[in-house]
């Protein structure tokens, strides 16, 4: 059993606490917000993630889990130390460094037995040197101490799944000692370990979201031509998936990546790289059509109810950036409301859990009970988030629920045969929606 440290109980910081006490070791995780931990301390969760609550409960009764704000409990006896605290954007679309110098001085000053200091928090390549730098300026006294870069691969909604069964791990570090220190710890993960130098493994965390959000982009670009030649892009992406070299993964076409990792660390990467001197031409074409494809659904929305948004009243289903989630954090659906309320739409929306976190970022949206609330004399429902919950709804009842029967898909969620069927004037991403009920439908409009 190892004692371990975790500064920072974020969304990062509190999983990858309460799963390594899961695994064994005696986990102190630390927070300079006093509200959060005494709230922890009561098993109430910061964040909404599948199975997290269950997981600290039981880590925390048996001994293995504990909270505090003291830096001296939590590194005392300590060998190691994660920090995962935020790295915000900056105004220039830089990551915010604020919060790990902070917790790097701060530990540096606390430190009395050699440790090792392991970044978690995504941070820009050369962060793990400035660490060090930090700490070796700001000790009291002269401790040995290394610093290992261990990027997180956590998806939301999936992280405690994603951290028990990774599919690498990756430490970088010039001091073989400490990796293979931090790679002792992650063992029980039988995932590939991968070593590297420190900047090296900064990298890989940023080339991975980055190239991921450029599938995804990729992808979405694929759904504008399919549309236009009459192609179906759920068909093309699983046509793509099985080969190898493509992967099926990440190739869904909808309304574009959002979240707090994609957007900020695609920017981030992009700032490091003109920082140096360097045109990084493809980031910016990914950004540009990530923040298309919420104008895109403004417009599509426009042209279905006949050229105009003004008088309408317009329902959105799902708010949160993907399911499972009530993270709001560069969710499509802020800017797709704002767009519709620029156009003189009143805008009302249901999403099953995220409706307390959008209230304060989504002023005039109002907010309905249900589904079918939400439909109830609507002009258009617009699928933001593809919740399973949306996928089961009684269509028929919407339908004669809503003044116009506009629905327009984000997320592809239904069958245009079927929706076509019920009477609804149906549009989805990159696949052709036109049905035979289409002509008299617009018509009687
Ligand atoms: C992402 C990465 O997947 C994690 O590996 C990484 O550790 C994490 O960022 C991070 O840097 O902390 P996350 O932001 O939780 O995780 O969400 P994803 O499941 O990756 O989805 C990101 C966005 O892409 C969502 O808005 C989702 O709707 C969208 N997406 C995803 C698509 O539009 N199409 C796809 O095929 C997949």
């Amino acid at each position: 059993m190892k004692q371990i440290a975790v500064v920072g109980v974020g969304y990062v910081g509190l999983v990858t606490a309460a799963c390594f006490a899961d695994l064994g070791n005696k986990v102190i995780a630390l927070d300079i917000d006093e509200g959060r931990i005494a709230r922890l301390k009561r098993g109430e969760m910061p964040i909404y993630e599948p199975g997290l609550e269950e997981l600290v409960r039981r880590n925390v009764h048996a001994g293995r889990l504990a909270f505090t704000t003291s830096y001296r409990e939590a590194l005392d006896g300590t060998e190691f130390a994660f920090i995962a605290v935020g790295t915000p954007e900056g105004v220039d679309g830089e990551a915010d460094l604020r919060y790990v110098e902070a917790a790097a001085k701060t530990i540096a000053e606390t430190m009395r037995e050699p440790l090792i200091v392991i970044n978690k928090s995504t941070v820009p390549v050369g962060t793990g040197d400035w660490v060090s730098n930090i700490i070796r300026q700001h000790q009291r006294e002269e401790v040995p101490f290394s610093v290992v870069s261990c990027p997180e691969f956590l998806r939301e909604g999936s992280a405690i799944s994603d951290f028990m069964n990774p599919h690498r791990v990756v430490l970088g570090s010039t001091d073989k000692d400490a990796a293979e220190k931090v790679a002792q710890l992650h063992l029980p993960l039988r995932a590939p370990i991968i070593v590297t130098d420190l900047r090296t493994a900064e990298m890989i965390k940023y080339a991975s979201n980055a190239f991921l959000a450029t599938k995804i982009s990729f992808i979405n670009e694929i759904a504008n031509i399919c549309e236009a030649l009459g192609a179906n892009v759920e068909e093309v992406a699983v046509g793509m998936g099985y080969d190898p070299r493509i992967g099926p993964l990440f190739l869904k076409a909808g309304l574009g990546y959002g979240g707090s990792c994609f957007p900020k660390d695609v920017k981030a990467l992009a700032h490091m790289a003109k920082e140096k001197g360097r045109h990084p031409q493809l980031l910016h074409a990914v950004m540009e059509i990530n923040a298309d494809r919420r104008k895109m659904v403004v417009e599509r929305v426009t042209e279905l109810l006949g050229g105009s948004l003004e008088g309408k009243t317009i329902g959105m289903l799902g708010l949160a950036f993907k399911p499972n989630t009530d993270d709001m954090r560069e969710s499509p659906a802020i800017d797709i409301a704002a767009g519709l309320q620029e156009g003189g739409a009143t805008v009302r929306a249901y999403d099953p859990i995220a409706m307390e976190n959008a209230r304060a970022i989504m002023p005039g949206v109002n907010m309905c009970s249900d589904p079918y609330a939400l439909a109830t004399d609507s002009d258009a429902l617009i699928i933001v988030t593809d919740w399973n919950e949306f996928k089961q709804l009684d269509l028929e009842r919407i339908r004669g629920l809503m003044r116009e029967p506009v629905v327009f898909d984000g997320r592809n969620i239904y069958d245009p045969a079927v929706m076509c069927r019920l009477g609804f004037r149906y549009r989805s991403i990159g696949r052709d929606d036109t049905c035979d009920c289409d002509q008299p439908a617009e018509e009687e409009a």
